[in-house]
């Protein structure tokens, strides 16, 4: 028999295909200049018009697109490309600035891939910008690691930092932006704060322990209590926070940089040096990350499917402004669903899950929550790589299953 959020997400999945499937209807056939390259401009160029040799293709020719265009075609259809990892259909509801397709956009490139790549008329074509990216309105502060890390392969390229942010009051952290000397390296970066002195000083410790700098850490910064600051990744370079909102950072407490360094695209003598810009503004509303997570794990080794799971109950009305995912590598896909009374719905299907790619979500519409709701994260991994099986916890060999839930204050 299916549970209700197996039949969530069957429907899910019937919604989409009928949704694709329905728009490409029997309009004229695509062309490059009329209708391809609008859509590539505005989605696509900012990552892919670059120079570096190891930087991804170019696509801002026709040449250059039809070149790429059977793997444009698998890259979109899949939603691997634009990268962003949420689905925005709105089936699962929708998140601010998504790096995502809609559905004509879609059809449309894969119709023009599909029927011989016409390059049509640059007459007229129309003029457009690429989306706009988000950026911080002003610096008053930045995390500089302060010199050139070479991080190689192992625990070496999953480095927790203890940084400064100087501060002689308490401030409200509204955005980031993360700066890598080093591009390629560019892969994901998480700010926790330990929540008191012993917290702080243990971190302190670890850095001092390992030779080399920073210390290994993997899904934790390992020192407890410590509490979430921000969830980022490569995909949009500032990260603001939902607006009129803020994570308070206590005045004369340092904070841990988890930076996992993606060493496999940068290759092993690559090194860059980090910088992490922060935006605070007095007049905002404090959050915190509420934790749904998965408590006491166990995943069945050998498995193309294996599945863990946290549900809570709403005590209070509240509002949930961003959704930050957390699993490890062998995590698939995770589905966030409310259920109020008998009729269950998915609030947020995080379907592309890269390990190197986790960041906060912002709702655009956020999510209302009454006594008595109740909140399910669904985690699917993938265990055929495993002889044991895999238990909840901070490690490289563990798993974590857990949808930090960004809430505001009342
Ligand atoms: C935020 C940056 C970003 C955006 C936006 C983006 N890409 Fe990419 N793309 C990348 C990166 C980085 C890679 C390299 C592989 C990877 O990291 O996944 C890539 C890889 C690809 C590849 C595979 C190249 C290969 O050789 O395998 C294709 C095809 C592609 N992108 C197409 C697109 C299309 C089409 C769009 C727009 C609809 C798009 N991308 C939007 C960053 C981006």
């Amino acid at each position: 028999m299916l549970d209700n959020v197996a039949r969530i997400r069957l429907a899910y999945f019937a919604v989409v295909v009928a949704a694709v499937v329905s728009s490409v209807g029997c309009k004229r056939a695509p062309t490059y200049h009329r209708d391809v390259a609008p859509i590539v401009t505005r989605r696509c160029i900012r990552c892919h018009a670059g120079d570096d040799a190891s930087a991804p293709p170019r696509l801002d020719t026709y040449e250059s697109v039809v070149g790429a265009a059977p793997k444009i075609k698998y890259t979109v259809q899949r939603r691997m490309m634009p990268p962003w990892g949420a689905d925005d259909t709105g089936i699962c509801r929708t998140w601010r600035d998504a790096l995502w397709l809609d559905n004509a956009e879609l059809s449309t490139l894969v119709a023009w891939t599909e029927g011989g790549t016409p390059e049509g008329d640059p007459v007229g074509r129309a003029h457009v910008q690429p989306d706009s990216v988000p950026e911080l309105a002003h610096v008053e502060a930045s995390l500089d690691l302060g010199f050139d890390y070479k991080p190689g392969l192992g625990p070496t390229s999953y480095r927790c930092f203890v940084v400064d942010p100087n501060l002689d009051r308490d401030r409200f952290l509204t955005g980031i932006r993360v700066r890598f000397s080093n591009p390629q390296m560019l892969a994901q970066v998480t700010l926790f704060a330990p929540q008191t002195i012993a917290a702080e000083a243990e971190a302190i410790k670890l850095d001092q322990d390992d030779p080399a700098a920073g210390y290994s850490c993997y899904g934790s910064p390992r020192v407890d209590p410590a509490t979430l600051v921000s969830s980022w990744t490569w995909s949009t370079p500032a990260q603001i926070f939902p607006a009129g909102t803020g994570i308070r950072l206590a005045a004369h407490r340092k904070l841990v940089a988890q930076v996992h360094y993606n060493v496999l695209n940068a290759g092993l003598n690559a090194s860059s040096r980090t910088a992490i810009d922060l935006q605070f503004d007095d007049n905002v509303r404090e959050a915190t990350y509420l934790p749904l997570a998965a408590r006491a794990m166990q995943l069945a080794p050998g498995k193309t499917y294996a599945e863990s799971s946290a549900e809570m109950t709403v005590t209070a009305p509240s509002t949930v402004f961003g959704v930050a995912p957390r699993m490890h590598s062998l995590g698939r896909t995770m589905q966030l669903d409310r259920f109020r009374g008998a009729s269950p719905s998915c609030v947020g299907n995080f379907d592309h899950w890269d390990f190197y790619r986790q960041r906060l979500f912002t709702y655009d519409v956020p999510l209302r929550l009454d006594a008595g709701d109740r909140l399910r994260v669904s985690c699917i991994y993938n265990t055929e790589g495993r002889a044991e099986p895999v238990l909840q916890g901070e490690s490289i060999r563990d798993e974590e299953c857990a949808a930090y839930l960004y809430m505001p204050s009342p």
